[in-house]
């Protein structure tokens, strides 16, 4: 095994560790299935010798009672054996998936745009899957298989070294196959698992944009890139098998070897007299009972080989760092006033820089609108103060404190954002609501509804609060998943409030509405708030107008009206009607 695979298995072994009883047990176990094969071999040698060849009736009364014996013995040691390995198996990919879960929610938004949701989805269930049979098949076949294997080598060298040494020679000869195979097996295995998390990926993408797909009638096209990406699953997994199945015949015919090798001699031995036919068959017993664990050892190295390659996958995700992380004894602070001062930020996602030293003070409780055109870079500002990320250089600081400071829970408790992409969960609208205050009484629910006007429809709806929306809130309309979004933060009564859009699905008389409530909502917090409506933005108290992740004009309505530029080339094309 190279040093790679030897630090994967550790690493797969330090999950174990946990459920050691319960594989000591199964261990103890699979002695026991290894001992009555050791056993039936070695009374291959007085059955023959004392009851064919000698005749003793006496021992023959004996043989029934050792056949079921043996047989309650084995069976029942497979039992407990078998039971007590799954359950560890399930156990330890249960810890895994579990681990997975948790790093993965971690991770920052920067790793979210990097990686397909399917593909993810793929490594929890698919790879950790694959990982199945290292800790459960495997450990059950492997421990009962070399623990049987040692005991008949011992079996049949105690009865005859110089047969067993001959039948043992051809065991280097096998190693090599076995490597072999092995290691194209985990090449295609993990190109497998590659291809199964296209195939993931594929799917996620088609329900998710199943109404773009239909809208374009791309229903075959989908369907021909579902069957591409399924046939280069089956591609892998055929070269798999292909190794795979080619590994037993080879053993089969090296052992012949052996096999061909102890006869010859044992039989020249025998007929001569100088060793009993009894001790003959025992030692062939012994040998060809040998053959079948090692047979399936090398299977299992095939099947391990797989999980080698899947468990690279799923450690190389639990290896991902988290880029954005609560410092070692980060600030846990209470509610802030609502300072907000960015300090020549510059961020770029990739490599383009979005934001260029962009500096700008809020005095608590001051309204902030965020125009300029699209893609200049309104939506990331609001990303940087929830940390979604952090600025390659500069700094943000939160009533003085640099957001890196502060632990992102306390951060995030202080902020309520409405995003411009609505999400909501399968679930109540009462539990879409108070999603960020699980523990909101009835009336707190009820009055964020109110506020952000979504009651009405709401109560309209068949079970009112409790009506379940499907998935991603799709059985309700665009302007009621955002009033939804809006009572959601609402409800969280946090002093800086971030709303990207939020009123963008709105009917001018709903907007108009939902603006007055968070007009009321919007006093004594820090608001910033990305505006497409001429009323939003002259409320605030400044108007910072950004393009190309600068801020290029700052003041009020009729200030910056008056000055010209870009913000009267964007009230001309937007707010002039309204007005
Ligand atoms: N996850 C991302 N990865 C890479 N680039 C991104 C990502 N999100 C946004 N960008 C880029 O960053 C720039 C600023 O995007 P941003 O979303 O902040 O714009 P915006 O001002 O909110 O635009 P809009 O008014 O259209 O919402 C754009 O050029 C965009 O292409
Ligand atoms: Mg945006």
């Amino acid at each position: 095994m190279k040093e790679k695979n030897v630090n994967l298995y550790l690493r797969i072994l330090n999950y174990t560790r946990p459920y050691k009883w319960r594989i000591i047990v199964s261990l103890v176990a699979s002695m026991g299935v290894a001992s009555t094969d050791a056993i039936l071999a070695k009374l291959v040698q007085p059955f023959i010798d004392r009851l064919i060849v000698a005749g003793d009736h006496g021992l023959a009364q004996w043989v029934p009672v050792m056949v079921i014996g043996l047989a309650v013995l084995k069976g029942s040691s497979m039992y407990v054996q078998r039971y007590f390995v799954q359950t560890s198996g399930q156990l330890i990919l249960m810890d895994l998936r579990n681990d997975l879960f948790r790093h993965l929610v971690n991770l920052s938004m920067r790793f979210y745009s990097r990686n397909s949701v399917g593909v993810l989805m793929s490594r929890i269930l698919n790879d950790v899957n694959v990982m199945q049979s290292v800790v459960s098949d495997v450990l059950v076949a492997a421990m009962r298989d070399s623990v049987t294997l040692i005991a008949l080598i011992g079996v049949a060298f105690y009865t005859d070294w110089q047969m067993a040494g001959i039948a043992l020679l051809v065991l280097p000869a096998v190693a090599a196959p076995v490597v072999l195979i092995g290691r194209k097996i985990k090449k295609y295995s993990g190109r497998g698992q590659e291809a199964m998390g296209g195939l993931t990926s594929v799917l996620e993408q088609t329900f998710s944009g199943i109404k773009v797909i239909k809208s374009f009638s791309a229903e075959q096209r989908e369907d021909n890139n579902f069957r591409s990406a399924n046939k280069s699953y089956y591609n892998f997994m055929r070269k798999i098998f292909k190794y795979d199945a080619g590994s037993s015949p080879i053993i089969e015919v090296i052992s012949a070897f052996g096999i061909a090798g102890v006869l010859w001699y044992g039989l020249d031995r025998a007929l001569s007299g100088s060793m009993t036919q009894g001790q003959l068959f025992s030692v062939l017993a012994a040998i060809l009972l040998m053959y079948a664990p090692l047979k399936r050892l090398t299977r299992i190295n095939n099947q391990l080989q797989q999980a080698f390659a899947a468990s690279e996958r799923v450690f190389s995700v639990l290896d991902e760092p988290i880029n954005v992380q609560d410092k070692p004894g980060a600030l846990h602070v209470g509610r802030l006033n609502g300072a907000v001062t960015f300090n020549e930020v510059n961020f770029a996602y990739v490599e383009e820089p979005v934001l260029k030293d962009f500096s700008l003070q809020v005095s608590p409780g001051e309204i902030i609108a965020l125009v300029g055109p699209s893609g200049a870079g309104k939506s990331t500002l609001i990303g940087l103060m929830s940390r979604f990320y952090d600025p390659q250089s500069g700094t943000i600081f939160i009533d003085g404190h640099d957001l890196r400071d502060l632990s992102q829970e306390s951060l995030r408790n202080n902020l309520a954002l409405v995003d411009q992409e609505t999400f909501l969960f399968n679930d109540t609208l009462r539990n879409n609501i108070s999603y960020g205050c699980p523990s909101a009484s009835e009336d707190m629910i009820f009055d964020a509804a109110r506020l952000a006007y979504a009651d009405e429809f709401i109560l309209s709806m068949p079970n009112g609060y409790d009506t379940e929306i499907g998935n991603r809130g799709l059985n309700i309309s665009g302007g009621q998943r955002q009033r939804i979004c809006i009572a959601r933060a609402i409800l969280k009564d946090a002093p800086i409030l971030l709303l990207d859009e939020a009123t963008s699905a709105l009917d001018t008389e709903s907007e108009a509405k939902v603006q007055m409530a968070l007009g009321n909502l919007m006093h004594g917090r820090t608001t910033f708030v990305v505006a497409h409506r001429l009323s939003t933005v002259m409320h605030a108290d400044k108007i910072v107008v950004v393009d190309q992740g600068q801020i290029c004009q700052i003041g009020k309505h009729h200030e910056l009206l008056a000055q010209g530029g870009l913000y009267q080339k964007l009230y001309n094309m937007q707010f002039q009607d309204e007005s």
